[in-house]
């Protein structure tokens, strides 16, 4: 159903962010994967443009993902302001103004989903929450496979009652947001190798296992204990292909020692980010509702990047980043399913 060959049951994740380029997507569905693309914060042009990119590379089965917003409500003055302050005690130097922060905050998803309608991915993945009615009811006549990122057996239940066709199985090991659906939902999340197991007894929809999976060792165990498949983020990070910055590479290939955190610093939501002096410099600081903080926060990262300065980016990854590998997307999908056949050393 989801269409990838049964000996690379691999969905790249989509990493919204500039990170899923065409020629990553492209590759990994030539290959037999799944790629993805991650349309969170595209506009219906930016959309349009990278699906028929990556269609002239690949009639391999491509998926398109989105994040369910949240309602958000003008942000009050005073909180605004302290938010303010916590970034301009910085040892960094960036401009950014009150009022250059309003809404909308985030991208229409209707707007969005019209350019899906036209262009028809194989696959459809939303982060954050459960697409309505009409969104499902949509896809389905146009046949097109819906899954929903869930993190607990509370959130499996919405999306299941919603009729989607397969569950992203995320655990904490993931790297970038966890895709929880309301704040309460943080405090219930688990390892990925739990979830499965939890979610294989109540239900009866593929999983695909998402989290720390890094090689075809890891894939195997998962695909032993019942997963469709696998969703893997970080491994992909240094992909030739991939268009994640330099800095963001090198601090993955180069610092291999720093423990990665939870961080709500960056966006307002909680997500696993490598540490830097940005995520310990927040840890007590007012932060503002997600997606204002990314927001407020885009001219200092924007800032950084320009600058090389992987203190103040967002380092997302994964648990496991030490062991991802600098390579072309088929040479790493090559070393993958002969690592599952195979075992490795
Ligand atoms: C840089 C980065 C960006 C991500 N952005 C998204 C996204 O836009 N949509 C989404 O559903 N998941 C996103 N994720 C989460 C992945 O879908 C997946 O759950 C995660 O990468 C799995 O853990 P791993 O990184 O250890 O492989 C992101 C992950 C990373 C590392």
């Amino acid at each position: 159903m989801l269409g990838f060959s049964n000996h690379l049951p691999i969905i790249q994740a989509p990493m919204a962010g500039g990170i899923t380029t065409a020629s990553l997507v492209g590759a990994v569905s030539e290959a037999g994967g799944i790629g993805s693309f991650g349309f969170a914060y595209c506009s219906a042009t930016e959309i349009e443009n990278q699906l028929r990119n990556a269609r002239k590379i690949t009639k391999g089965p491509i998926n398109a993902n989105f994040f369910v917003f949240p309602e958000i409500d003008k942000n009050e003055e005073t909180e605004f302001q302290k938010a303010l302050r916590s970034l301009k005690d910085l040892p960094i130097n960036f401009h950014t103004k009150n009022d250059s922060i309003q809404p909308p905050y985030n991208p229409s998803l209707k707007a969005q989903l019209k350019t899906i309608w036209r262009e028809k991915p194989e696959v459809l993945t939303f982060h954050f929450g459960v697409p309505d009615e009409q969104i499902m009811t949509q896809a389905k006549s146009l046949g097109i496979t819906v899954g929903v990122t869930v993190t607990n057996i509370r959130n499996a239940e919405l999306a299941f009652r919603a009729g989607i066709d397969f569950f992203i199985a995320q655990g904490s090991e993931a790297g970038g947001h966890l895709g929880y659906f309301q704040d309460t939902d943080f405090e219930t999340k688990m390892p990925s190798m739990k979830l499965l197991g939890l979610l294989k007894k109540k239900f009866n929809l593929p999983i695909i296992s998402a989290g720390g999976i890094m090689d075809g060792f890891d894939i195997r165990k998962y695909l032993k204990s019942g997963a469709t498949g696998v969703q893997m983020g970080t491994a992909f990070l240094c992909c030739h292909e991939a268009g994640t910055s330099t800095t963001h590479k090198n601090y993955i290939l180069e610092k291999k020692e720093r423990p990665t955190e939870f961080t709500r610093a960056f966006s307002g939501r909680w997500a696993r980010s490598i540490q830097n002096e940005f995520t310990i410099h927040m840890k007590d600081k007012h932060i503002l509702p997600f997606p204002i903080q990314n927001t407020l926060t885009s001219k200092l990262r924007a800032f950084a990047n320009a600058n090389k300065n992987g203190e103040y980016l967002s380092l997302w990854a994964g648990e496991e980043f030490a062991r991802a590998r600098a390579l072309s997307v088929s040479d790493l999908l090559h070393e993958l399913s002969l690592e599952m056949k195979h075992g490795i050393n």
